[in-house]
């Protein structure tokens, strides 16, 4: 199975290039299924058509929609644990609301949201799995470190018996039994061995791709650089992005030429921080793209002939590593005739200039703290070497 994860900032696209892109993979004779995890759901508005947790088949080819209900996925893997844990509580004196809240641990939610697409995996039924989603900081950095899921079962327990200390200070020994304390651990356990197997999917090109959607404005391409550098911190594959909205040629309007004019700029900026990934220009269409037909027209124009589930990319532009015990990036330029590399920092962006090439990226938290050592270009791959501050 191929997944596809489609994200970027709300109201950018996400819901509509997922569903078009849904349509095209179904039209090429995938069973496909487009699945949103965003909490702002609107992929049953896109598609002009009620949907549930469950998928639902959509006209008569091989596509199914569905979006997720993460009450109803926490009650899967938790209910019973979350009714034993809100019966303790309640019984000892706790409202019923708060003790159902209490049972829940945080961060569950989305946890449960990776072990649903894991079941997907698992179970086969489909050729290509498109994920709209909203980006979601805390399953990310779940997914990041195969470790942590151990440390964050740890500390989920540690914190939820610090509220049980501090709620009721008889919890405790409630817990005990006839619980156990052991059957939630357990229970967090299985959970993180799914998301664990999950990561492995996930960080695979040849089976799950990551596509930025953003449009060509200013807010929407730094959020959207930043979400680059986590997924390739993570270690997903980024294979294309789609700059939505673009005003067309028609557009003649002298209200819409500075528009134009910043659009045009923004593109040019997009390919060039991006490249060799591809970037798919989406006009701005006459009216909102709403049902089938709409999404259809949207996904020809788009895909002509084409087949967008499989990888569009093979290249990884940028990437994070530890060498000989330090921090490390590597980003693939390209046109460079050589010359000095000059590097500044401000905040968590990095601005590399190498003759009369520009690049501005954005760090993650970890190396926003340190300052660039050294940087060399080899062949087309410029390499950073990151430092303590006072280490100099
Ligand atoms: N290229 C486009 N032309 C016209 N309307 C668009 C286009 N792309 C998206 N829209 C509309 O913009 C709204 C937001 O799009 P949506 O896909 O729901 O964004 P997101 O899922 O990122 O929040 C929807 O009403 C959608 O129909
Ligand atoms: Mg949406």
């Amino acid at each position: 199975m191929r997944t596809l994860l489609y994200t970027g900032k709300g109201g950018v696209g996400k819901t509509t290039l997922s569903a078009a892109t849904a349509l095209r993979s179904a039209s090429l004779g995938k069973q496909t299924l487009v699945i949103s995890t965003d909490v702002a759901h609107s992929l049953a508005d896109a598609l002009d058509t009620p949907l549930d947790n469950e998928p639902r088949q959509i006209g008569d080819h091989g596509l199914y929609a569905a979006e997720l209900d993460t009450g109803a996925e926490l009650e899967r893997y938790w209910g019973d644990i979350k009714r034993k844990i809100a019966d303790a509580l309640r019984d000892q004196g706790l409202s019923p609301t708060v003790a159902g809240e209490l049972a829940v641990l945080p961060g569950l939610d989305e946890i449960v949201g990776l072990v649903r697409i894991k079941r997907y995996v698992d179970e086969g039924r489909f050729d290509v799995l498109i994920i709209d989603s909203a980006p979601t900081g805390a399953a990310m950095r779940l997914l990041s470190a195969p470790d942590l899921g151990q440390r964050y079962a740890h500390n989920m327990l540690n914190l939820s018996r610090g509220v049980a200390r501090l709620v009721l200070p008889s919890l405790r020994s409630v817990l005990k039994s006839p619980i156990g304390e052991a059957l939630v651990e357990e229970r967090i356990k299985r959970l993180f061995e799914q998301v664990s197997e999950l990561r492995e999917i996930l960080i695979d090109p040849a089976l799950t791709s990551v596509r930025l959607v953003l449009n060509p404005d200013h807010m929407s391409l730094r959020e959207t650089q930043r979400a680059y550098t986590y997924m390739n911190l993570f270690g997903l594959s980024v294979d294309a992005l789609y700059a939505n909205r673009v005003l067309p040629e028609q557009v003649q309007d002298p209200f819409f030429s500075e528009w134009k004019a910043d659009q045009a700029a923004h593109l040019e900026e997009i390919r060039h921080i991006f490249a060799p990934l591809p970037v798919f220009e989406v006009p701005l269409r006459r009216r909102e793209v709403v049902g089938v037909e709409a999404l259809q027209s949207l996904a020809r124009e788009l895909y002509g002939d084409s087949d967008p589930t499989v990888p569009l990319s093979q290249e990884q532009p940028l990437r994070f590593l530890v060498e000989d015990h330090r921090y490390v990036l590597t980003l693939r330029i390209t046109g460079v005739e050589g010359g000095n590399v000059e590097l500044s920092k401000q905040g968590d962006e990095l601005y590399v200039r190498i003759g009369t090439l520009r690049r501005s990226l954005v760090l993650p938290q970890y190396l926003a703290g340190l300052n660039p050592a050294w940087a060399q270009v080899e062949g087309d791959v410029l390499k950073v070497a990151f430092e303590e501050p006072s280490s100099r």
